[in-house]
C-alpha cells in the first residue's frame, strides 16, 4: 500500500465554535468575536490545533448566519472586522489556526446580488440565482425545502419563482453562471489573503443542480425530495476542481466539504488523495435518521450499534489510502453526542462521553469537537414550541403538527428533545455563575439548567472529568503517528454491544474496544495482550469483560 501523504491537517484536532452561543463579551446576550478572543487561551490549553468558526459574516440571521448578506463584512452583533483581525492575530500568536465557514450554495435574500437580481427579468444579475417560470400556474417542480414547504418562492414583481433549498430568505446561487464562480473565488481569495487557514464548505455537495429540474420522489404530502437532482450534481466536481485550481491550490489550507448525500464513492472524488478538490468531507450516514423517521429526520429512537458500526467501518475501510475521513459525533446541526449516542443520565454521562470520544478519536481521520462536547454538555428539554429557536424545528412543527396534523404537539416536542438542532445551540456552560458565565445580560437562548454541575470550570478542576480525558486524547494524537496514520482493521463484527478495531503502523498495533451499553459484556480482546494501555475511562479492568461504557486502548 502506498505510503500515506503526511499533512498537518491530518494530524490536527478541530474545534467548532458556534459564535452566537460561545461567549458574550458586552452583555447583550449574544456571543461575539471579542468573546471568542477571550477564550482562545482555554482552547490552547485544551490542545486543539484548529478552530472552525460557524459563519460570522453580515447576516439578517434568518438561519443564524447561514444566510449571508455581505461576505466581506462581520455580523453587527458579533463585532467588527477589527475584532476579527484581532481574533485571528491572537489565535495565530497562540499557534491556533482559523477555518471559516464558506456558505456559497446560497446567499441571504438581503444580499445586494439578490436585491438586484429580483429587481427585473433584465437585471444583469438575474442569472446569479435560479429563476423559473411557473408550470401550470404552480411551482416549476415539486422539490421540498430542507426547512419544510416548497423549495420555490413566487416573486410577484417579475412573475417567476426562485429556488431556495433552505429558507425563503436563502436563495440558491446559480453556479452554472461563470460570473457567480468568479465572484465566489475572488471573495475566497480575499479571505485567504487575510491569512485565514481554511474553509468548511456549507452544503457544497448541493451546488450543481440537474439542469432539467425533474420532480423528486414524493416524501411527505405531495412535495418531493430533491436529493437525486441536487446531491453530487452533474458539475459539482468540475466546479470544485476549478475552485481548487483558482484558489485553494495557492494556499496551505484545511478544506472540508459538508456533503449531504455523499456516498463513499463520491467522497473518493471530493477528498481524493491527489488533492485536486477538497481535503476531506463530512458525510451524514452515521447521524442520518433512523428508518421511519418523520421527513427523514424527526424521531425519538436511538441509533443501534451494529448499524452505526457498519456505517463507520465502511467509511474507514473504503477511504483507506484513497481519501481522508473527517470524524464527528455532533455539530451545530446535530443533537449532543452524549445524549444521542451515549447515555446522559447522571450515572453514565461521564463514562459514556469518554467512551464515545475514545471510539471516535482513535479512528483514522481528522476529529472534530463541537463546543461543550469536551466537557460533556447534553441535550436540552423543550417543554413548548415557544422554547424552540431553530427555523428548521419551528417550520417542521408548523407543517407536521399544525397544518398536516401528522403528529401531535407533545410527540413532536419529544422528537425535538432527541433530534433538534437547538440542542447544540444552547450557550456554552463556562461555570456555575449566573447564565453559566456565558453573558452578564439576558442570553439570546436558554441556558441548559444543568450548568451548575456540567460546566468547563468544574470539569477543569476535576482530574477525572470528560475535559481532562479529551485533553489526553488530543495529546496522544499529537505524539503517536499510529493515531492519524495507522491502517484500520475492524473487529468483533457480530457484537451487539462493542465497537472494537485495531490500527496498524510500522509494526505497531493499537487495540481499541468500546462498550456502547450500560451492561457488562464479555470481551477477550485484551486477554494475554501485552503492551501499554494508553488511555481508558476505567482505572481497573475485569478479566474477560468490558464494564458498562468501558473504553480501552492498548498500544503493542
Ligand atoms: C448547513 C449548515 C446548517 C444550515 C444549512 C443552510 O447544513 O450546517 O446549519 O442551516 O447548511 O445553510
Ligand atoms: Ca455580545
Amino acid at each position: 500500500m502506498a505510503e500515506e501523504k503526511r499533512l498537518w491537517w491530518k494530524e490536527a484536532v478541530i474545534y467548532q465554535i458556534y459564535p452566537r452561543s460561545f461567549q458574550d463579551s458586552n452583555g447583550d446576550g449574544i456571543g461575539d468575536l471579542a468573546g471568542i478572543t477571550s477564550r482562545l487561551p482555554y482552547l490552547k490549553e485544551l490542545g486543539v490545533d484548529v478552530i472552525w468558526l460557524s459563519p460570522v459574516y453580515k447576516s439578517p440571521n434568518d438561519d443564524n448566519g447561514y444566510d449571508i448578506s455581505d461576505y466581506r463584512d462581520i455580523m453587527t452583533e458579533f463585532g467588527t472586522m477589527a475584532d476579527f483581525d484581532k481574533m485571528l492575530q491572537t489565535a495565530h500568536e497562540l499557534g491556533l489556526k482559523i477555518v471559516m465557514d464558506l456558505v456559497v450554495n446560497h446567499t441571504s435574500d438581503e444580499h445586494p446580488w439578490f436585491i438586484e437580481s429580483r429587481s427585473s427579468k433584465d437585471s444583469p444579475l438575474r442569472d446569479f440565482y435560479i429563476w423559473k417560470d411557473p408550470k401550470n400556474g404552480k411551482a416549476p417542480n415539486n422539490w421540498e425545502s430542507c426547512f419544510s414547504g416548497s423549495a420555490w418562492e413566487f416573486d410577484e414583481k417579475t412573475g417567476q419563482y426562485y429556488l431556495h433549498l433552505f429558507s425563503k430568505k436563502q436563495p440558491d446561487l446559480n453556479w452554472e453562471n461563470p460570473k457567480v464562480r468568479d465572484e465566489v473565488f475572488d471573495m475566497m481569495t480575499w479571505w485567504c489573503e487575510k491569512g485565514i487557514d481554511g474553509f468548511r464548505m456549507d452544503v457544497i455537495s448541493m451546488i450543481s443542480k440537474d439542469q432539467r429540474f425533474p420532480d423528486g420522489e414524493p416524501t411527505v404530502g405531495d412535495l418531493g425530495f430533491y436529493g437525486p437532482y441536487v446531491y453530487n450534481g452533474p458539475r459539482v466536481h468540475e466546479f470544485l476542481q476549478e475552485m481548487n485550481r483558482r484558489v485553494l491550490s495557492k494556499y496551505d489550507l484545511l478544506t472540508v466539504g459538508e456533503a449531504a448525500g455523499v456516498t463513499v464513492d463520491e467522497a473518493k472524488k471530493y477528498a481524493n488523495a491527489e488533492g485536486t478538490e477538497l481535503g476531506m468531507v463530512f458525510h451524514f450516514e452515521h447521524v442520518e435518521a433512523i428508518p421511519g423517521a418523520l421527513a427523514g429526520k424527526w424521531t425519538d429512537k436511538k441509533p443501534h450499534l451494529p448499524e452505526l458500526r457498519a456505517t463507520l467501518n465502511k467509511w474507514q475501510l473504503e477511504l483507506e489510502g484513497k481519501a481522508w475521513n473527517s470524524l464527528y459525533w455532533d455539530n451545530h446541526d446535530q443533537p449532543r453526542a452524549v445524549s444521542r449516542f451515549g447515555n446522559d443520565a447522571p450515572k453514565w454521562r461521564v463514562l459514556s462521553a469518554k467512551m464515545l470520544a475514545t471510539c471516535l478519536h482513535m479512528m483514522k481521520g481528522t476529529p472534530y469537537i463541537y463546543q461543550g462536547e469536551e466537557f460533556g454538555m447534553t441535550n436540552m428539554h423543550f417543554a413548548t414550541i415557544e422554547d424552540c429557536d431553530d427555523i428548521q424545528a419551528r417550520n417542521a412543527y408548523q407543517q407536521y403538527v399544525v397544518e398536516e396534523k401528522l403528529v401531535d404537539g407533545p410527540t413532536m416536542l419529544r422528537y425535538f428533545d432527541e433530534m433538534s438542532r437547538d440542542n447544540a445551540r444552547t450557550p456554552v456552560q463556562w461555570d456555575d455563575s449566573a447564565n453559566a458565565g456565558f453573558t452578564t445580560g439576558k442570553p439570546w437562548f436558554t441556558v441548559n439548567p444543568n450548568y451548575k454541575e456540567i460546566n468547563a470550570k468544574a470539569a477543569m478542576a476535576d482530574p477525572e472529568s470528560v475535559y481532562h480525558y479529551y485533553k489526553k486524547l488530543i495529546a496522544l494524537r499529537h505524539s503517536l503517528p499510529i493515531i492519524p496514520y495507522g491502517v484500520f482493521e475492524p473487529l468483533l463484527l457480530d457484537s451487539e454491544s462493542i465497537y472494537a478495531y485495531k490500527r496498524h503502523l510500522d509494526g505497531q498495533t493499537l487495540t481499541v474496544a468500546c462498550n456502547f451499553t450500560d451492561k457488562e459484556v464479555a470481551c477477550d480482546l485484551f486477554e494475554g495482550l501485552s503492551g501499554e494501555e494508553i488511555i481508558s475511562n476505567y482505572k481497573e479492568h475485569k478479566a474477560g469483560v468490558l464494564q458498562p461504557y468501558e473504553a480501552r486502548v492498548v498500544l503493542s
